[in-house]
Order: structure tokens, then sequence, then C-alpha cells
């Protein structure tokens, strides 16, 4: 079992000889190692189970952290980033040569995220490296946002958990292409909604909208690697729909939005948020999945959430966990 910790000079000392971290984040809990030795990123991709051709995101503590990764901050990137940082947006920018070609997947651009959580700062301060970080889960499964989440999936293969505490935001960064010149493009929906990113630079490009069937071949599976129409599955077969009655008969699980109307039918009930807050419903999604994942049910049934705000990222990743190649 990892040890699971909450002293942040433990957790920077253990990254600094080359360990593997899992530390909190506002958004879910990341599997960190130091993002310049090719060596510790190769252990995160393994102890992941994670293909190599789906990039790292790096974390820093502050702007001039981001600035020696990428050849240079695009204007527009630098708009972004003086209000969204630290906050739940990872920015893909050129990237620097100092930066693994192993983080990227070969790619020329690196994501950059600096997060809000005080305890991932602190790290990111005391540690004085860049970290990458994925997502703290097996690959292909679901994200975790507390330290127990962590330690079920990966703590056999990792020596430590920093516990930040349960992450507010529940749901991963948005994460944004800002090249050169010309628009962004939006790449996974996230923390940050599309309306708060429009309103500060204008209409973006959105791909991420194209049909889940399509992804694989798109141009935008080349530029977000990480965009596979599965993932963030949990081992229980889910489905999206309507919640009127179970599909089939058996025991099923729901996962809803504001209520459920049938709730007598159904083996297990799960409400995101009476009161239809969508920040509310993501920052516990992740938590709601594991809960109706580890109960044996036949399948679990979920809903459309609206598309506004956190609900496009809420959808995006039911979309996926749905998805049944
Ligand atoms: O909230 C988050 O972003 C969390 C916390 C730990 O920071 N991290 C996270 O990492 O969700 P991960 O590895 O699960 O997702 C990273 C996403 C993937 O979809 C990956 O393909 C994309 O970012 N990505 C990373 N580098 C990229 C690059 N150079 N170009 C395009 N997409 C990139
Ligand atoms: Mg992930």
């Amino acid at each position: 079992m990892a040890r699971v910790i909450t002293e942040v000079s433990t957790a920077a000392a253990a990254l600094r000889r080359g360990e593997l971290v899992a530390f909190a984040t506002e958004t879910v809990y990341g599997l960190g190692g130091v993002a310049l030795w090719p060596d510790t990123v190769a252990r995160i991709f393994e102890v992941k189970g994670r293909p190599t051709f789906d990039p790292l995101i790096v974390h820093v503590p502050d702007l001039s952290a981001a600035q020696k990764l990428v050849t240079k901050i695009p204007p527009l990137a630098a708009q972004l980033a003086s209000r969204f940082w630290p906050g739940p947006l990872t920015l893909v920018m050129e990237k620097a040569t100092q930066v693994p070609d192993l983080v990227t997947s070969g790619l020329p651009s690196v994501a950059i995220r600096i997060p809000s959580h005080p305890v991932a700062l602190r790290l990111l301060r005391e540690v004085g490296l860049p970290v990458a970080a994925p997502s703290a889960n097996l690959f292909g499964r679901v994200s975790p946002t507390t330290a127990a989440h962590v330690q079920d999936q990966l703590g056999d293969r990792i020596e430590w958990i920093l516990d930040g505490g349960p992450c507010a935001v529940g749901v991963e960064s948005t994460v944004l292409n800002i090249p050169e010149n010309g628009c962004p493009t939006l790449l996974r929906p996230g923390g940050v909604s599309l309306e708060e990113i429009e309103a500060l630079i204008g209409p973006i490009n959105q791909p991420a909208e194209i049909a889940l069937t399509q992804v694989e071949s798109s141009p935008v599976a080349q530029l977000a690697p990480g965009s596979l129409p599965q993932h963030y599955a949990p081992l229980t077969s889910i489905t999206v729909s309507d919640l009127a009655a179970p599909p089939s008969p058996g025991r099923w699980g729901v996962l809803a939005f504001r209520d459920c109307p049938h709730a007598d039918q159904y083996a297990a009930v799960e409400v995101l948020s009476p009161d239809g807050n969508l920040t509310q419903a993501a920052a516990g999604l992740f938590a709601a999945m594991r809960r109706l994942d580890s109960q044996g049910l036949d399948g679990i049934l979920t809903e459309r959430f609206p598309e506004e705000g956190l609900g496009r990222a809420i959808n995006d990743r039911l979309r996926r966990a749905a998805f049944r190649g």
C-alpha cells in the first residue's frame, strides 16, 4: 500500500529522489513525477498502464516556470493565464527543447497547468522542478477525487499519496490548444467553462463536439491524443438515456442530475445536485460513479446534463464512460 501523507516536504523530497507521488489538485488527484527526467516519466506511463502516444500535462507553480517549458507564450495564452491561472485550465503551446519527448509523446507542443489547490501549489514550489501528472487512475478508468480512490487503484504500485482532501472541482482541467497564430481549439471540456473562456477571448474552435465514433480518425484525435472515445469508464456498463424505467429486468443503478422520478425501481440511486447546480454535480460525479460501480449492478443508467457550464465536461465524461466501441 502507498503511504498517505499530508507533509508537503516529504512528498517534495520523494519527487526529487525520482519517486512518484500522487497528489491532490482542485480538479482530480494527479500521479506526479519530475517531468524533466525520462526514466521517471516512463514509470508514470507504466504505473497507469497508459499508452505512450497519450501525452502528459506538466504542472508548474507560476508563469516564469511555465515560460521555461515553451518557446514563447502567445498573447492569447498570456491573457488566459492571467485570468484562469492558478486554476483548472491547461494550455497547449509549442514546447522548448528541454521538455523530454516522452512527456509530449513526440508532439512539438506541451500541455501546461498551474493548479490552484494550495497543497499542489506548495508541493510544486518546494520541488522546484516541473511535475508531469496525469490523473492518478488506471488508464481508461474513472479519475480519483479522494486519496482513498487513488489507494484503491494505484496503492500497490506507488509509494506516496499526498492527501489534500476531496477535490473541489471534481472533473479534469479544460485543455486548450493555443497556436502561435490563429484561433484556439478546445481539446477537452473541463473545470473552466467554455462560456468563461469565450467571454474573455471570443469564439474558439470546438471540434471536441464531433460525434464520438469519428473521434479516433479525426484531426482532433491527432491534436488531442487523449480524446479516445472510451475513457473514464466504470467496470459496470453505463447507458445515457432518460430515467423513466430500467431498460431491462435486473439490478440497475441511476446517476441523476436533480432527481430520479422512479427511484423505487432501481437498486441504487445517486443524485448529484437536487438544487440543479452543475458545479456541485461535477464535484460529486466521479465519486458517485465509483460508488455505483462497487455494487455489482447489472448496469448504470444516466441522463444527459444541460450542455452549459460544467455540464459540458460532465456530458463529455459520461459519453466516454458509456462508449462501447
Ligand atoms: O485536471 C487535470 O488536467 C488533471 C490534473 C492531475 O492536473 N490531469 C489530467 O491529466 O487530467 P490526463 O493525463 O488524465 O489528461 C491529459 C490530457 C489528455 O487528454 C492528453 O491527451 C492531453 O491532455 N494532452 C497532453 N499533452 C498534450 C499535447 N501536447 N497536445 C494535445 N493534448 C495534450
Ligand atoms: Mg485522465
